[in-house]
């Protein structure tokens, strides 16, 4: 039997809109906060019992259509040996940075079994405890995104590393991002072998490409990876992030779902995108931060732009739930995505 978000992906009706937010597994959860003072961030993610727990957090609390297993985009080069620390209100840090073709040469010999093992075994114990209507979601980072960090960036900051390489010698980082498209394809073929019902690939820092640079050099790696992907035959969703001078070209990328940030609204996106691919999103995180009363009106206009959009959309956030979400928002988001719209 195929979860609720998959069959409506496919056009059978489900009567209501599937709903799961980005950062379901995260701080703003007493369950995770406890959990997560018992471990580090990479104990967490590199223990199949404690990935699954902290993955399965959000379901005791709140109506998810769909888990996405709890780790990082940097899991998979974390995998590979390559440093980073994941500081406390920084996030990654990349202590040896990658800047050249030959330092992302390691990515050519990733192997998902022998380096990130724990990912499948994860994977596999949270399908054993979810009902078959709930979907499974695995992910990673696309190469843009993962590279900001393994430049040695920081979020928040701009990513002079990558963005000044990306200017010196466009030909060099193609190369090494094409390793890293590579090394991503065998991550998530792993993870559908493990059982996940779609994958969603996070380029939340799209929004920093110059478009001669998506043109040129990363349009035609997106298209080969997704491509590869599709071979798999389970949904493809694509997050980009305000990377809106880029939309017309993200538009056409083969993908399934484009995971859309807060600032555009869904129908806009729609008609841009001429019918060809699902929508999810699109509530302003901060949002989650406003009265009760607000969060539910917000919640059913975005329910009611999804009910004027040319495929069968997700319900989700624009972005991450931020830590310091008070909880009972998250769960009137969930309570006013799920009502009735047939
Ligand atoms: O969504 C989920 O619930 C699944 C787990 C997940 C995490 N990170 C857990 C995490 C997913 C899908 C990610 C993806 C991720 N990680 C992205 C893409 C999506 C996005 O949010 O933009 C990016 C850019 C990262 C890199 C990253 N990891 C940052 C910037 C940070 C620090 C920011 C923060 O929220 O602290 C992390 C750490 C991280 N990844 C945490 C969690 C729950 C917090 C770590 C902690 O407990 O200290």
């Amino acid at each position: 039997m195929k979860p609720d978000l998959i069959k409506h992906l496919a056009g059978e009706p489900l009567g209501r809109f599937p709903v799961w937010a980005m950062r379901q597994a995260g701080r703003y959860l007493p369950s995770y906060r406890a959990i997560r003072a018992k471990h580090s961030f990479w104990e967490m993610v590199s223990l199949p019992e404690v990935a699954a727990e902290v993955s399965l957090t959000p379901v005791a609390e709140l109506p998810v259509d769909a888990v996405i297993f709890f780790s990082d985009i940097l899991t998979l080069p974390y995998g590979l040996g390559v440093p980073i620390e994941m500081r406390e209100g920084v996030g990654p840090v990349c202590t040896s940075p990658l800047r050249s073709a030959a330092a992302f040469a390691p990515f050519a010999d990733f192997e998902p079994t022998r380096h990130t093992p724990y990912v499948p075994q994860a994977l596999r114990q949270i399908k054993g405890r979810i009902p078959q209507s709930m979907a499974l979601l695995g992910f990673a980072g696309a190469p843009w995104t993962v590279s900001c960090y393994l430049a040695g960036g920081k979020a928040g900051k701009k990513f002079e590393g990558l963005q000044t390489w990306a200017h010196q010698d466009p030909q060099e980082l193609r190369e090494a991002l094409t390793l890293l498209a590579g090394a991503t394809v065998r991550y998530l073929r792993a993870q559908i072998e493990a059982g996940v019902d779609a994958v969603q690939v996070f380029d939340t820092w799209l929004c920093e490409m110059p478009k001669a640079f998506f043109d040129k050099v990363y349009q035609p790696i997106l298209v080969q990876m997704f491509e590869e992907l599709r071979k798999e035959k389970v949904p493809v969703i694509y997050f980009s992030r305000h990377a809106h001078h880029l939309l017309d070209r993200i538009v056409e990328l083969p993908i399934d779902v484009l995971s859309a940030d807060e600032l555009l609204p869904l129908g806009d996106i729609d008609k841009r995108a001429k019918g060809r691919l699902s929508l999810q999103g699109n509530l302003d995180p901060l949002l989650l931060f406003c009265d009760e009363g607000t969060v539910r009106r917000e919640t059913r206009a975005l329910v009611q732009e999804a009910r004027g959009l040319s495929r069968p959309a997700i319900l989700n956030l624009g972005h991450g739930i931020l830590p310091g979400t008070p909880v009972a928002n998250v769960r009137a988001f969930f309570e006013e995505a799920r009502q009735l719209w047939v």
